[in-house]
């Protein structure tokens, strides 16, 4: 990957003006959206696996070509490490054996939490690590923190990690953390010195980004999630 990558665009000034609204939205309106097929059928699988190893699960979301979830795996070896893309071609690259308590999935996160928390998975660290960041602002909605699904991620609870090269990403994020639970996240610039956990904080690290970084212990929570009307 080249050392010179292009720093984040963006029309947007400050925290996006309808951030609380939407987290509003997300807290009083159920997502309808039904799950996909293919996702139900990768989550059993995954569970499955989880099942068998009999250990404490960490999910990696959005973990790209996996190379997170491998150390990750390492870092925690009494710990189940799940790696969640949408990406075939991403997981699908070669990247070595995976270590024994390591697991990819190919499964849209959108549905993948949805079912984690309905089988009432409480992973002990959720790491979201260089999320697409849609800086337009009439792309909110894409932003992890302006999706509807956004109480899901925060009701799974354990050490949730956020990492991105767009400060006000993770500003945004933190605040719509508040804004939702009364946890108080942590916010830091992050230096990786030189130890990238993925391709993307190496390449952002590499062509002299700054990199952010937001921590916070949630409570598993599954009544932050609004409940479907029939
Ligand atoms: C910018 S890349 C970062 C990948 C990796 N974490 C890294 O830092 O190198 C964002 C990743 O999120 C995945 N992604 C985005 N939306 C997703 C979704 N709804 N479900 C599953 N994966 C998704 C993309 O396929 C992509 O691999």
């Amino acid at each position: 990957m080249s050392a010179n990558s292009r720093t984040i665009v963006t029309n947007q000034t400050g925290v996006h003006q309808d951030l609380s609204r939407r987290v509003e939205r997300a807290l009083t309106h159920a997502l309808q959206k039904p799950v996909a097929e293919h996702t139900r059928q990768a989550f059993r699988a995954t569970s499955k696996w989880l099942m068998s190893q009999e250990k404490p699960v960490i999910l990696d979301a959005g973990c790209g070509v996996g190379l997170s979830t491998r150390q990750l795996a390492q870092q925690h070896p009494n710990h189940a490490v799940i790696g969640i893309d949408r990406s075939a071609d991403r997981l699908g690259r070669e990247h070595g054996v995976l270590p024994e308590n390591a697991h990819l999935v190919r499964a849209d996160l959108v549905d993948f939490w949805r079912l984690a928390l309905a089988e009432r998975w409480q992973p002990t660290h959720h790491y979201l690590l260089y999320p697409n960041p849609y800086p337009k602002a009439a792309h909110l909605k894409l932003r992890w923190h302006g999706h509807p699904v956004f109480p899901v991620i925060l009701a799974l609870g354990g050490r949730l990690e956020v990492r991105s090269n767009w400060r006000l990403y993770i500003e945004e994020f933190a605040q719509a953390t508040k804004l939702a639970t009364s946890s108080q996240p942590k916010v830091i610039e992050y230096d990786p010195r030189d130890q990238p956990l993925t391709p993307f904080e190496r390449k952002y690290h590499a062509s002299g980004q700054r990199l952010w970084q937001l921590a916070v212990e949630l409570p598993y929570r599954p009544g932050l999630v609004p409940a479907k009307s029939e």
